[in-house]
């Protein structure tokens, strides 16, 4: 596999212009769908997380890749202080915006730099990467998972999501470039720097059935696609046209010493 550095991707991000959520998802479904998936499954995995932390509150989180802010916003209730980072610069003022817009919007803090050069870990208990490590090469990989081991503190956490690789196909670039790596690499990696993975889930299995009513409030088709057992069938046969799945890690980065 041809390997690329940060700027090639990184700087392709930058000059896209946000138009709706189709500007950053390569997804064929239709945006009205795409917005009412999205928050369903961003709440459902928000609850989960919520689990894991048991009683604890992070202090900080931070949404690394955050797009427009709405993971990086949905950790609000969950810690103290929340900080999105991104390289696109109308993604990060639509961020921005949606924070002004937002009762709590005050603990949030949006910054546009390129993540690997991000260096504010201090304080940091949870850092989420959200469809964002298919952006980077193995070696950008190796280098951000090895500050996050330096950086976050004994038992720190780590939410982590992306596509997969199917294993038939094995590893492939992508439309954009993007990088997808079978699962067994990513735990691999995880394994090599001591991480415990706490609980894994494609997206797929976050069932929408269970949320019949939030999509009962989307305009009808939608409502009646997604709560009826046809869309794991559809889901399905989309992800497997996309050569792999979207999976999920809720990983403790605790270190072997
Ligand atoms: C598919 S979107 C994911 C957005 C959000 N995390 C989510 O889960 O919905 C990928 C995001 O990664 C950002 N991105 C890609 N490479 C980056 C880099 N090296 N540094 C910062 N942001 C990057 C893009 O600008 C884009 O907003």
């Amino acid at each position: 596999m041809t390997q690329t550095t940060k700027m090639d991707i990184a700087s392709a991000w930058e000059k896209v212009e946000y138009k709706d959520v189709s500007s950053y998802t390569t997804s064929p479904v239709p945006v009205v769908w795409q917005e009412a998936f999205h928050a369903v499954f961003r709440r459902l995995v928000l609850t989960r997380i919520g689990r894991w932390l048991g009683g604890t509150r992070p202090r900080k989180v931070v949404d690394l890749a955050c797009g427009t802010g709405e993971w990086t916003l949905g950790f609000l209730p969950l810690a103290d202080f929340v900080v999105g980072v991104d390289v696109n610069p109308s993604f990060v003022e639509k961020a921005r915006r949606a924070a002004q817009a937002e009762r709590d919007g005050g603990r949030a803090e949006f910054l546009r730099m390129n993540l690997l050069d991000f260096d504010g870990y201090e304080g940091v208990d949870l850092v989420c990467l959200g469809a964002c490590v298919q952006c980077l090469a193995d070696a950008e990989v190796d280098r951000l998972f090895a500050t996050l081991a330096a950086r976050l503190p004994p038992d720190g956490r780590l939410y982590l999501r992306t596509t997969v690789a199917s294993p038939i196909y094995g590893a492939y670039r992508g439309r954009r470039g993007f990088f997808y790596r079978p699962r067994a690499d990513y735990e691999r990696r995880f394994a090599r720097l001591g991480w415990k993975v706490d609980d894994r889930f494609p997206s797929v299995a976050v069932p929408p059935a269970k949320a019949v009513e939030d999509f009962l409030k989307v305009p009808g088709p939608v409502a009646t696609v997604l709560s009826s057992p046809l869309w794991g069938p559809i889901y399905g046969k989309h992800a497997l046209l996309r050569q792999g799945e979207a999976y999920n890690w809720l990983i403790r980065t605790t270190q072997v010493h």
